[in-house]
């Protein structure tokens, strides 16, 4: 498949050096050392591709480019005569997106006996929670414990996380394992039952635990039988565009549209709850993504036009090991679980030139040095990329490991004429997560009453980048918090009987008194690959 004469001669440099390279444990980075490729080389750096917003709660600070056009953007509803007494759908707690988070909410919620209404602008499992590869972290070994899995992402997330956040995520991460496990989730196990648990990027025990590397695949197939299988109304193809409030500026539902038909509808809830996910195909600063179709941080657009704050929205998370090539996948996940099983960056001479397993944010930061500054990338059609190299998986691990613990990567390449198990692959750093969002409190409550939110949708439990395997589980634990948390509080108030969208108004005048003109309406709903004339 490498028919290119520099990737030959590449590939016979990493050939060569494998013998050695294999013994190698390339030493860790110093702090100073971390601190300064970063500051040179990681995207959140460069400060000429971040906005400082002008209007909303989060007004003086900066963001990324693409992600304050939609926040300063026009409403959908702008000029649309609405009336707000007629009413579509009427619930006890409204879930707006249909991924792990949201039909983790949507299954607690209904447990507390609450009506619970799913709308989803594609399909249910339409997420990032169904391409997540690697695994799920739980500090569930005896030689284990939540302390030590916060440390770790503590320290990871540049100590930056909202500590009462981390904690609920940590400590209740086992019951979180054994939820999913409850509900079907098929984990790897080894003849014993025991869990397989592997180390991912910046852990000290390994705690990852996985179904193959298709872990997301395997628990959002459970969710989402789950939901199906209760009485839980589910709307697809239907997006939210803007939130409702009542009289007293508490969250009261949402204007919807039918995607197909653009039909407006209104929902009225007594909480609602957002679980729209991230933001991968607003493709910050160029960059490919691993991210499913739909994530275009419409959740973020909504509550900020609410009133509620962001935290940490400058901070993203680009996964060291994209695709480079071929061009059919460029950007796709190759998981993290490929250099917990023994894989290591190689340059273009046969250099091993990093830690395999350092932090997401530091290793994406030292492939672009290599592939910039240093010039010791391979080229490809796209650019620049290093190897990844694949076949000492099973010369570290015994012949049949890359079948059976990584048969998605396996038949991801295949496709290409390209066997990870006799050749390398080529990487390169993709747009995988967005490590800020809305602002919760420790039971899912945005600023806004009566308005909660999970999943990659909130921002602060990571801090400024998050560690391998730690977003399936705060879906799952933060998911299953704000289904909780919503279907108490409806327990609570009445259902809202005046329903504004005055804030809507106040955003908009408050972005022409700024003198901001947008063309742009947000949120975007759906990234725009159409080719122009
Ligand atoms: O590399 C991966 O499998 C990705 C996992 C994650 O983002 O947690």
């Amino acid at each position: 498949m490498y028919q290119d004469k520099l990737m030959q001669e590449s590939i016979q440099k990493v050939e060569a050096a494998r013998a050695e390279n294999i013994k190698l444990d390339p030493r860790r980075m110093t702090a100073e050392e971390k601190e300064k490729l970063l500051a040179t080389y990681h995207p959140d750096y460069k400060q000429d591709e971040f906005r400082v917003l002008e209007v909303g709660p989060n007004k003086g600070e900066k963001v990324p480019t693409e992600l304050a056009a939609l926040l300063q953007a026009n409403s959908r509803v702008a000029g649309l005569n609405l009336d707000l007494t007629k009413c579509d759908y009427e619930t006890d707690v409204l879930i707006i997106g249909a991924g792990g988070a949201g039909c983790s909410a949507a299954i607690e919620a209904h447990n507390a006996g609450a009506k619970v209404t799913i709308v989803t602008k594609l399909r249910m499992g339409d997420a990032n929670t169904m391409m997540a590869e690697g695994g799920i972290q739980a500090a569930d070994k005896p030689n284990d414990s939540p302390a030590q899995h916060f440390l770790d992402a503590f320290g990871g997330g540049h100590f930056a996380a909202q500590k009462d956040l981390l904690y609920k995520l940590v400590t209740e991460a086992p019951d979180a394992i054994k939820w999913l496990s409850d509900l079907g989730v098929e984990f790897d196990k080894t003849a014993d039952g025991t869990m397989v648990t592997t180390h991912g990027g910046g852990t000290s025990r390994k705690r990852m635990h996985a179904a193959k590397d298709y872990s997301g695949a395997e628990i959002m197939r459970t969710l989402r039988d789950e939901v199906l299988n209760r009485d839980i109304t589910v709307v697809d193809f239907t997006s939210a565009i803007e939130l409702i409030k009542d009289e007293n500026g508490k969250c009261a539902g949402a204007v919807l549209m039918n995607m197909e038909t653009k039909q407006i509808l209104i929902a009225k809830a007594k909480t609602v709850v957002i679980a729209t996910g991230g933001a991968g195909r607003l493709h910050y600063q160029g960059f490919p993504t691993s991210n499913h179709y739909g994530a275009t941080a419409d959740g973020l657009v909504l509550g900020y036009r609410a009133g509620a704050r962001l935290l940490y929205a400058d901070t993203l998370q680009y996964h060291p090991t994209g695709a480079a090539f071929p061009a059919q996948i460029f950007g796709a996940l190759v998981t993290e679980k490929v250099r917990s099983l023994g894989a290591m960056l190689i340059n273009a001479h046969g250099e091993a030139f990093m830690n395999p397993l350092e932090t997401r944010d530091v290793s994406a930061a030292s492939i672009i040095r290599e592939c910039s500054d240093r010039g010791n990338g391979v080229k490809t059609p796209e650019g620049y990329a290093v190897w990844l190299d694949t076949p000492m998986i099973e010369l570290k691990n015994g012949e049949g490991t890359i079948e059976k613990r990584i048969p998605a990567m396996m038949r991801m390449f295949g496709k290409y004429g390209i066997d990870i198990r006799k050749e390398p692959i080529l990487i390169y750093p993709t747009l995988h997560y967005q490590n800020g969002g809305l602002k919760i409190t420790a039971d899912g409550q945005s600023d806004i009453e009566n308005l909660f939110v999970a999943g990659e949708a909130v921002g602060g439990i990571h801090g400024r980048n998050r560690l391998m395997g730690n977003s399936l589980l705060d879906i799952i634990v933060f998911g299953r918090n704000a289904g909780k948390s919503a279907s108490a509080k409806a327990k609570t108030v009445a259902m809202p009987e005046k329903l504004t969208l005055k804030h809507v108004e106040e955003f908009a005048a408050e972005c022409e008194k700024a003198g901001i003109k947008s063309d742009i309406v947000s949120p975007k709903l759906l990234p725009d690959y159409a080719r122009k004339a």
